[in-house]
């Protein structure tokens, strides 16, 4: 699957590209992915529609959820698409059988509300279930890919669980080049550190998208404000406070208060 997949990915990289709709899609102005909301309404208006028609209610109420279900699988697959397509290939792997359920699954609900406004009730019925099915299994993958492959968390929560409250030494102001970020430890975590002058700015190293080394990144400004860029997918944070500028990140990146001690070492801890 890896070229099909390749190919689409860089297909929606090319027609998504980066700004306000390639944020809007991942959820950044939300601050959480905007994907697993919207699957939530698709998956929850057909499953209703499953409801009404096991119960036997009025088959105008099944169709409307259908409709529902159906208008509202077009966004959540543009949020789905778009995040799936900054993945790591193994997650792009399981995405995209997830992706071809999914469009199996609408498929099979389109068809069957054709057949219900064509007043073909009980094949409606039997190809809703169908879709149902298809798109449970879908959803099954989805949470795989969650769950057990990390493609939508935060990658930087554990940060606070690590660092012990209160300041501590990190390395001399001297040692560090001046307008170049660079890696430095801190106990279990790495940092991602940056000297301007007598100022220094320290964010937890690892990428709240995936975990991409920031330290590796490029400064840039964005509407007069330092940022940094990661290296892997692009997500850009403010360096005054680890805010997300752009996706794929939604979570910001843990931010570290710095002072310098008298003898020029610096101490960082955890901003709270
Ligand atoms: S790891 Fe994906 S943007 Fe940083």
């Amino acid at each position: 699957m890896d070229r099909p997949i390749r190919v689409l990915a860089k297909a929606v990289r090319a027609r998504v590209k980066p700004g306000w709709l390639r944020d809007l899609l991942h959820g950044v102005p939300i601050g959480e992915p905007l994907h697993p909301p919207l699957a939530s309404v698709t998956l929850g208006c057909w499953m209703s529609a499953a409801v009404l028609d096991a119960a036997g209610a009025d088959p105008r109420a099944a169709r409307l959820m259908l409709g529902t279900g159906i208008a509202s699988a077009l966004p959540t697959a543009a949020a789905g698409l778009t995040d799936w397509s900054s993945l790591h290939r193994e997650q792009q792997r399981v995405g995209f059988v997830h992706m071809a359920g999914n469009l199996t699954a609408l498929g099979l609900l389109s068809a069957s509300l054709m057949l219900r406004l064509k007043g073909h009730e009980r094949p409606g019925k039997a190809l809703s279930f169908a879709g149902l099915g298809v798109g449970m299994l879908g959803a099954y993958l989805g949470g795989h890919l969650a769950y057990r492959q990390a493609a939508g968390p935060n990658h930087a929560p554990q940060v606070a669980h690590l660092v012990p409250l209160g300041w501590h030494d990190l390395c001399p102001l001297k040692d560090l080049p001046d307008g170049r970020p660079v890696a430095r430890r801190l106990g279990y975590i790495q940092l991602f550190v940056l000297r301007r002058g007598e100022a220094v700015t320290v964010l937890a190293d690892h990428c709240p998208h995936l975990a991409g080394p920031l330290h590796q990144g490029r400064l840039v400004m964005e509407n007069g404000e330092a940022c940094v860029v990661c290296p892997w997918h692009g997500s850009t944070f403010r360096l005054a406070d680890g805010t997300v500028r752009h996706g794929p990140a939604t979570a910001p990146a843990p931010m570290f208060e710095t002072r310098i001690r008298r003898d020029g070492t610096i101490q960082v801890r955890p901003q709270t």
